[in-house]
């Protein structure tokens, strides 16, 4: 059967010994291939490079953003916070619309626009979500491939589980028999202490009941105060750029072409009334020349949960009322395309303390900080391999639900996490105070009630798209928020840090009522940069379902979706683990179908 698909496949011309890498449409030489993949995105990169593993296969990867190699600010965990998100040039640069729920505030909304999409430039926290998050996208979804037991080899192929830089004893630190050896992706443990370590474990045993110890949050169970496992291996960033598009290059297989945007998804048949969309229309800036690329078997999506959404409206699939309204001819009537948006909330509070030993100082001192940069580049060693909190807390808050329905997915999933930084931190903007030590604990609401969307502002495919995370629009975000603050408080005010005197800094200090803190909350808060939902997949009966549990767009043939629009609800958790999982599934799920398709020829 292998041997008939493949020479059923084998009809590519392939020029030279290497993957031809492209930067404008006009270098194409074919335009024909067996996949296109748009895009080179953290999920699209995973697809890519599983695909062309057999090199009968070929596939062309699209990505409208730049070049990932050489930006050595990118590979610096510490900076991820700091420098990188900042550079326009390497980003989409989204607002919100106005948030009605935030005092009308519109806030950033960042995405990595570059190989790896997001992964290139996040936080990379590797948190793979809960056990009840997966039984729910089995339940939704009616396929039990999506349940945590058969969804969790994938997570252990993503990775290579790499020991921390400073190679401290980890034993108690995470269960090695959770974790993957053979996979690409390099996640690890913290490689650099920080004061706040102790003061963290030694809350989980005078206070066991509230602030559990977890082995490992990665393991199906995410509640408790555990260490963080971060995308980081050897001190350096472990992105879908560097562990599944750089290795593969050397394929003749796989064409790569960057600075291009994927304008429309287009009909190239139809069969029983259904049409068939394996065109892809490509372009370089808004008056470029439009080029078409066709798959002879499928194109895969992969532009992330903004522009996922943004490229199916662009092309006919959406709700036929809002396409009518632009003009745009409906394709396919799919009414949740770009419905469904969650994301995190993030707060960021900070406290003023009596410690000389925090990160402020370092900040607010070149000197130090040029250091530091040298021990990184010629060790990768020091406090820049790690992104700032080496414990983190997932915690449920049941009391904040009594009598409403509770979000989460079940009691392996968080209301909130709470990530303990040693210095002072703000995502909303706020000057950093020019003296004075502080602990920071960024806060999120991490099983969302409230639901946002995203929709077309115009048919111009370069315009950015209306992003409406809807966040907090639910009040019980904000009662979540609320007392995860308060959670914050209790936890300072544990015997581990009393030496430390926290007193509330900034606009916090002004929050001292119930009424103050929902005032605060409301207008600090921003995104966690973790947009999921917008093209979710689902039953065959449920018309909200942009796509089945196949990730195949419904209505339609020859398109799949593979990236964190898939979502049916966000997991309890910083999405891009579950995202390589999944992806790594829907490779499997796109070979399989090939191998069948062919084998009926
Ligand atoms: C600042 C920040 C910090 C984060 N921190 C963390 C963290 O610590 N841990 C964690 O788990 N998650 C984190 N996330 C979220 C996580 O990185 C993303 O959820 C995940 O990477 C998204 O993967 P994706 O494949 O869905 O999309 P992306 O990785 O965004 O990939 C989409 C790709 O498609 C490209 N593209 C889009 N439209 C087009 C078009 N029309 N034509 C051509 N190309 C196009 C984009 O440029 C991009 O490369 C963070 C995100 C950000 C922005
Ligand atoms: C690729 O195609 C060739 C020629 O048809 C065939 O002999 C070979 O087995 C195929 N390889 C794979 C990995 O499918
Ligand atoms: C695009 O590729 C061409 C040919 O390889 C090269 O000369 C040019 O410098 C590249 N442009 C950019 C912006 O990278
Ligand atoms: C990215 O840059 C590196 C180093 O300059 C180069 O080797 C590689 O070919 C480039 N990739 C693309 C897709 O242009
Ligand atoms: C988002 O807002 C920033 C700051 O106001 C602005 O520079 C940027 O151009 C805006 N982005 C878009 C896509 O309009
Ligand atoms: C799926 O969810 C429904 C509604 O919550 C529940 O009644 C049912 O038992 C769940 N089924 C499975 C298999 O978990
Ligand atoms: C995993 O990482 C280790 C240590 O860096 C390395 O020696 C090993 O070759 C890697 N394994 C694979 C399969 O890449
Ligand atoms: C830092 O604080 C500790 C404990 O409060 C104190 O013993 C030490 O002298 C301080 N060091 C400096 C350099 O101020
Ligand atoms: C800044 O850091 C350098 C190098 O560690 C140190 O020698 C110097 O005293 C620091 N300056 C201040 C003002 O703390
Ligand atoms: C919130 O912001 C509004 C203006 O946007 C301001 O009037 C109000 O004082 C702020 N409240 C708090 C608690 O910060």
């Amino acid at each position: 059967m292998l041997v008939r698909y493949s020479a059923f496949l084998c009809v590519g011309l392939f020029r030279g010994a290497l993957a031809a890498l492209y930067n404008n449409t006009a270098g194409l030489v074919k335009l024909e291939y067996d996949f296109v993949i748009h895009l080179a995105g953290t999920a699209g990169n995973v697809i890519a490079n599983r695909l062309s593993a057999n090199h009968n296969v070929s596939v062309l990867l699209v990505e409208a953003g730049v070049n990932d190699t050489g930006i050595s600010e990118l590979q610096i965990p510490l900076l991820a916070a700091r420098n990188a998100f900042f550079d326009p040039s390497l980003l989409w640069n989204y607002n919100t619309t106005s948030q009605t729920a935030l005092n009308g505030r519109v806030i950033s909304y960042q995405r990595g626009r570059l190989l790896g999409g997001c992964s290139s430039i996040n936080l990379m926290y590797y948190t793979r979500g809960s056990r009840d998050d997966f039984n729910r996208f089995a339940n939704v979804t009616g396929d039990s491939g999506w349940s945590w037991s058969s969804i969790f080899p994938y997570m252990l192929k993503v990775e290579n589980f790499t020991a921390p830089v400073d190679h401290h004893d980890t034993s108690g630190q995470f269960d090695p028999s959770l974790h993957g050896d053979r996979g690409p992706l390099l996640p690890t443990l913290p490689g650099f202490p920080s004061p706040l370590d102790q003061r963290l474990l030694a809350t989980t045993e005078e206070d066991s009941g509230r602030f559990p110890f977890n082995l490992d949050m990665n393991s199906g169970d995410t509640i408790g105060i555990g260490w963080v496992q971060s995308t980081s291996g050897n001190g350096v960033r472990s992105s879908s750029a560097t562990a599944y598009l750089h290795p593969i290059l050397d394929r003749p297989n796989l064409d790569l072409l960057v600075d291009t945007q994927a304008t429309r998804v287009l009909q190239t048949g139809s069969r029983h009334g259904i049409p068939i969309l394996r065109g892809v229309e490509l372009a370089n800036g808004v008056s470029g020349p439009r080029v078409t690329v066709h798959a002879r078997h499928e194109v895969i999506l992969s532009a992330g949960a903004v522009n996922t959404p943004q490229l199916l409206l662009l092309s006919g699939i959406g709700n036929r009322h809002d396409l009518a309204a632009l003009g745009i001819p409906a394709l396919v009537h799919s009414p949740g395309v770009g419905q469904n948006l969650q994301d995190h909330p993030l707060l960021s509070s900070s406290w003023s303390v009596n410690a000389n030993d925090t990160l402020d100082a370092g900040s607010r001192n070149a000197t130090l900080y040029g250091e530091l940069l040298e021990q990184w580049d010629t060790s990768r060693t020091g406090p820049l391999v790690d992104t700032g909190g080496n414990l983190i807390a997932w915690l449920r808050l049941p009391s904040v639900f009594s009598g409403s329905e509770d979000p989460s997915a079940g009691p392996t999933s968080a209301h909130v996490e709470l990530i303990p930084s040693n210095e002072w931190n703000s995502f909303s903007g706020e000057p950093m105070p020019e003296s004075g030590s502080y602990v920071s604990v960024v806060t999120g609401v991490i099983s969302p009630a409230s639901r946002g969307s995203v929709t077309l502002s115009s048919a111009n495919p370069f315009d950015p798209p209306a992003i409406d995370p809807g966040l907090f629009t639910n009040d019980l975000d904000v009662a979540v928020m609320v007392e995860a603050i308060r959670t914050s408080y209790a936890l300072l005010a544990t015997g581990p840090w009393k030496d430390l005197a926290a007193r509330p800094y900034g606009l916090l200090a002004d929050a001292t009522t119930d009424a103050g803190l929902a005032q605060y909350v409301r207008n600090s808060t921003t995104s966690f940069w973790h947009p999921t939902g917008t093209a979710k997949m689902g039953t065959a009966t449920d018309d909200t379902a942009v796509l089945d549990s196949k990730l195949r767009v419904k209505g339609a043939e020859g398109l799949r979706v593979v990236d964190a629009s898939v979502f049916p609800f966000i997991t309890a958790s910083h999405p891009q683990a579950p995202i390589y999982a999944i992806a790594e599934r829907a490779a499997d799920l796109i070979l399989s179908q090939l191998y069948e398709q062919v084998g009926e020829h």
